[in-house]
This record gives structure tokens, sequence and C-alpha cells, in this order.
């Protein structure tokens, strides 16, 4: 199946859903969790209705962990700042295809920083828009729910999208990329989610809002690999 051309499959808790008053400890519980990745949302409040947080919030999260530290830029033009997310931690840029004129550019320019690259599609962009650029990516995301905001339903469209992704990447032989899913990951989608070839599930509220995050973060893992 599609699922089983990659190894390591993971889930990537988002702290867009901690307590940001509490940074220290969120972070300190990721990195006791099975998570081997974080999420972190950065939002403009122009190319998303929403203003998550910046520079200060990654760099004081990158002090606190070893973790890879997966940045989703939900921000207009990202080419402005790719140099200074790396400098601030990052270890994965993703742009939103949407956001960037210049995909193929931003795409050489994130990894001239040294980082891995990735680029995000909302749920109405068809994964069409990745065939020129797909050989060259090391992750691909496709959105579940319109960007800007954690708890929303999740759109089961996103599984059609990740099979279609999945086929693609195939096609070009990028046996490496990465498909993430981000928005309304829960325990009632993950299973299907990991079949039709996704890698990495972001999960905000669903981690944050649990009784245990670090039990639901194994919970995650156990269905992934
Ligand atoms: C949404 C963000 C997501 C968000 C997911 O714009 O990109 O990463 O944190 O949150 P949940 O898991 O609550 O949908
Ligand atoms: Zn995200």
């Amino acid at each position: 199946t599609a699922g089983s051309r990659r190894p390591m499959k993971l889930p990537a808790p988002s702290v867009l859903a901690a307590d940001f008053a509490n940074l220290a400890q969120e972070t300190q519980m990721l990195n006791e969790s099975a998570a081997a990745w974080i999420h972190i949302d950065v939002m403009d409040g122009v190319f998303v209705p929403n203003i998550s947080f910046g520079f200060p919030v990654l760099e004081a999260i990158a002090k606190h962990t070893t973790k890879f530290l997966d940045c989703h830029l939900m921000i207009e033009k990202p080419e402005r700042y790719i140099s200074q997310f790396a400098a601030s931690g990052a270890n994965m840029i993703t742009v939103h295809a949407e956001a960037c004129p210049h995909l193929h550019r931003t795409i050489q320019q994130i990894k001239a920083e040294g980082c891995l690259a990735g680029v995000a599609l909302n749920p109405g962009t068809p994964v069409s828009v990745l065939e020129d650029v797909i050989g060259d990516l090391d992750l691909a995301l496709i959105m579940s729910v319109n960007p800007g905001f954690g708890g929303q339903k999740f759109i089961p469209n996103a599984i059609q999208k990740t099979k279609r992704l999945a086929e693609m990447a195939k096609q070009v032989g990028n046996t490496t990329l990465k498909i993430e899913i981000d928005g309304g990951v829960t325990m009632a989608n993950a299973s299907d989610l990991y079949q039709a070839g996704a890698d990495v599930l972001v999960a905000g509220s669903f981690v944050f809002a649990s009784n245990d995050p670090k039990a639901t973060i194994a919970e995650l893992f156990s269905v992934a690999n």
C-alpha cells in the first residue's frame, strides 16, 4: 500500500494548543513524550485571520528542547523571514503554496539555510500545485482544516488528497518525502490517515486538551507504525 512506502511515521504535537504561561513545563512534557517532532504554528494575521506567535517563542522552545522543530509558516511572503526562522532554531520550514508566487525559489532558499523544506496546501488547493516541485521537497503538508485556528473539525477530503500525493511522490521517485496532515487530527482519523500514506500527524487540541497529554501522544504514536 501507499502507507508502507516509508518506515518512520510519527505524531507532531502543536504547541499552538499549549499553555503559553507554562511553556517550560509544556516543552518538558514534550521532551519526555514519544513525539520526535514539535509543530510550531506561526500566523501573521494576513495570510490567516489570526496571529499566534513568532521568533521569541520559537527561540524559547528551541532553548529547552532537542526535538525536531517543525515550523509551519502561515504568513504572507515567507521568503522575507526564512533566515531568521533558521537562526531561531527551525529544523523544518514549511511555507504555504498560496503565499509564495516564487515557490521554487523559496524552497531553495530554505535548503540554503540548512533546513528541510516543506510546502503546505489549504483544503481548497489541489495537490497538482506541487507537481513541479515535489521532487525537491522534504515534506508536503495537507491542511485538513482551513488554517488559522486550533480545535476545528477535520475535513475528510484530506484522506483522498493524501493518497493522490503519495502516488505523485512515487511517480517522481521521491521516496523520502514526508506527508504531514494538519488540523482536527484525533484517534478517530489517525489510523485512516497513516494508512492513506501520511507520515506525520499534527495534533494540537487533541493532545493538550486531554487529561494526560503524554499518554495521548503515546496513543497517537501507537497507531503510527
Ligand atoms: C491550524 C494549525 C494547526 C493547529 C492544529 O491553522 O496549522 O497546526 O494547531 O490544531 P488542532 O489539532 O486543534 O486542529
Ligand atoms: Zn500547523
